[in-house]
């Protein structure tokens, strides 16, 4: 069972939440990987790191936080990788679930719940959404013409039916979206369309399929979005310009690999099934659900639902704003009954729709000479099999593509490594912390401050609010350069200061200066947590400090919960995690031995890489 940490922790939260503000519910719901291959730094840097540093940071300033996710199993994208590996897609779905559970529980990535779509759980979720949206009305059938090869006779998938978009002449739109304006469409709008697997033109046939009644919700959704003026600019404009072309959406396929769809006649078809966006989103509330049920109160998801307090912020990459701005926040209002149809809600009750669709910009990699469609990228298992966990999570928080394109390259991550994590903050809690080891052995007691100790006591802990309030405003790459520039002022301090010189003459002034130097050190592990956990981890032991600096995730080998198969989630029991706020460290607590946290990388790493890429790009 995972852990049932909610009461356990009510009262530090409340405590937390005096000094510094209001607890809320804090839904974090991170985009799902396809399981169809193991994560590449793309995906990591656009919202993996990105939401666990919001949710760690939340949780530290007291919030109650539910992180869920999972992996994305149906669809084409997990047939298409199922046949190119000669798998079944259950084989493939497994195969990768446990791939990216391992992927992203090494990065520390600190889910309530990280679970799949092929729970019976989520099916179970699913189907309800849709029966509910199907009473009120907001899903109609409709025959329309669906695509197939005429030389196999099987249905062709939209994404893989190309032609010319009939909104921006775009010659390569692809039959479900075109990647020139971003608009959605259908495969029969393509102009001159052609199978994307072997040139020929697709036959047309009748087939009946459930539509999402978008028109029916424009309103509604364009009344919501109106609210949401605090959304990143482009994610906000991108979101409005979409309710300019609103036509109802096809949510079940010809294929047979998915949900099936729960009503009569269409359940038995084993060639039906829902598209895989409509069911995916929905594992927002069924990973929900399904931690609640294993938190041993089945009720408690509704806290982050159905409460208009509640917030939630959904984390992806700009190609997934469509279905997070639109088709999601449709199925929501359809299922609430709040569209022209009316309507009333099903047994979830009234489903609030989400606060802040966060969404990043695009990594390359290595100036796109090694693009994914080459099968090449980078992977987040090679880099954490040979780098540290947070040297990757620093220079994704600084580097990332936070708000712009953005490319990794291995020089920069050495770079910045070396120059950065090593030379400021490593360096810092070095010198600290052997300077006290060779001079005092715990925690000096402090005299008489002057300004220069005031002015450095005073500069972290007024980084607490600005740091704090960067995060939560979605601007980490400045909260982190802002933790650092303190890490820098502390640097400066201890050289100005040289207490090594201090030693003969005024002792007393050494121990001053080496507490403040501490209490320094330990703020910014505080400040840093969020984004270098494992780290934080280290330096607080080496401090002397009890208790967790930052709690992680574990993986656990759990039983489906309706009978399926077992499979691995990433959970985690974050109670100890401690607040937001400088601690006072305490005099005469010994200190650990001295240890270096961050290793220094030797710049042949550069080429080693780039060979490793090359080898690979030729394979
Ligand atoms: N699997 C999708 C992708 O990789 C993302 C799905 S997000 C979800 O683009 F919420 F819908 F699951
Ligand atoms: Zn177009």
């Amino acid at each position: 069972m995972l852990a049932g940490r909610r009461r356990d922790n009510q009262e530090g939260r409340r405590r937390n939440a005096r000094t510094i503000w209001r607890v809320s519910r804090i839904l974090t719901a991170v985009a799902w990987p396809y399981a169809n291959g193991p994560r590449h730094l793309g995906h990591v840097s656009g919202f993996g790191v990105p939401s666990d540093v919001f949710s760690r940071y939340m949780r530290m300033a007291g919030h109650d936080v539910l992180m869920v996710s999972g992996t994305d199993e149906h669809g084409t994208p997990i047939l298409v990788q199922a046949e190119r590996e000669g798998v079944s897609p259950r084989e493939l779905a497994d195969r990768y679930n446990r791939v990216i559970v391992e992927d992203l529980h090494s990065l520390g990535l600190s889910y309530d719940l990280f679970t799949r779509t092929t729970t019976r759980n989520h099916y179970a979720v699913v189907q309800e959404i849709f029966r509910t949206l199907h009473r009120n009305g907001y899903l109609v059938a409709r025959t329309t013409m669906g695509a197939v090869s005429p030389s196999t006779g099987r249905t062709l998938p939209d994404r893989y039916i190309e032609g010319t978009c009939p909104i921006c002449g775009y010659e390569a739109a692809r039959g479900d979206q075109c990647d020139n304006c971003g608009n959605q469409l259908d495969p029969t709008d393509l102009g001159a369309p052609r199978s994307r697997i072997n040139g020929e033109t697709p036959r047309f046939v009748e087939t009946e399929h459930f539509f999402l009644d978008l028109p029916a919700l424009a309103d509604a959704l364009g009344s919501w979005l109106q609210t949401r003026s605090d959304w990143r600019p482009n994610v906000l404009r991108f979101s409005l310009n979409l309710l300019e072309d609103l036509r109802p959406r096809a949510m079940t396929r010809d294929i047979d690999w998915g949900v099936p769809v729960p009503l009569p006649g269409w359940q038995e078809d084993p060639n039906k099934r829902l598209y895989v966006w409509f069911d995916a989103v929905i594992g927002y509330l069924s990973a929900s659900v399904e931690w609640a049920r294993r938190s041993g109160d089945p009720d408690a998801w509704r806290a982050w639902w159905c409460d208009p307090d509640a917030r939630s912020y959904y984390f992806m990459g700009k190609d997934n704003i469509t279905f997070h701005s639109q088709i999601w926040p449709a199925e929501l209002l359809g299922y609430d009954g709040r569209g022209a149809h009316g309507g009333t809600p099903g047994p979830y009750g009234q489903l609030q729709l989400p606060t802040e669709v966060v969404s990043s910009e695009f990594l390359t990699m290595e100036g796109r000479k090694f693009s994914s469609s080459r099968g090449v990228a980078i992977h987040v298992r090679d880099v954490l099999d040979r780098y540290d966990a947070d040297a990757l999570r620093y220079f994704i928080a600084v580097a990332g593509p936070e708000s712009q394109d953005t490319d990794f390259t291995w020089a920069e991550f050495v770079r910045r490594t070396n120059d950065e994590l090593v030379a400021g903050w490593g360096n810092l809690v070095n010198r600290t912390v052997s300077l006290v080891a060779k001079n005092v052995g715990s925690v000096p007691e402090p005299g008489t401050f002057i300004d220069a100790d005031a002015a450095l006591l005073d500069a972290t802990k007024t980084a607490f609010a600005t740091v704090g309030d960067l995060i939560e405003r979605h601007r980490q790459k400045a909260a982190v350069q802002e933790a650092m520039r303190v890490v820098g002022e502390a640097n400066t301090y201890l050289s100005h200061q040289a207490p090594w010189k201090l030693r003969a003459d005024d002792p007393e002034r050494m121990r001053t200066v080496l507490h403040v130097a501490v209490q320094a050190v330990d703020d910014c592990k505080t400040l840093l947590a969020p984004f270098l956990p494992h780290s934080a981890e280290e330096v607080h032991q080496l401090l002397g400090r009890r208790g967790a600096a930052a709690p992680g995730p574990r993986v656990e080998e759990v039983a489906d919960l309706d009978g399926g198969p077992a499979y691995p989630v990433i959970t985690g029991d974050y109670a100890a995690t401690p607040a937001w706020a400088s601690e006072p460290v305490v005099p005469g607590t010994p200190l650990a031995p001295p240890t270096p946290v961050f290793r220094k990388l030797d710049p042949s790493v550069v080429d080693e890489e780039l060979a490793r890429l090359e080898q690979r790009a030729a394979e």
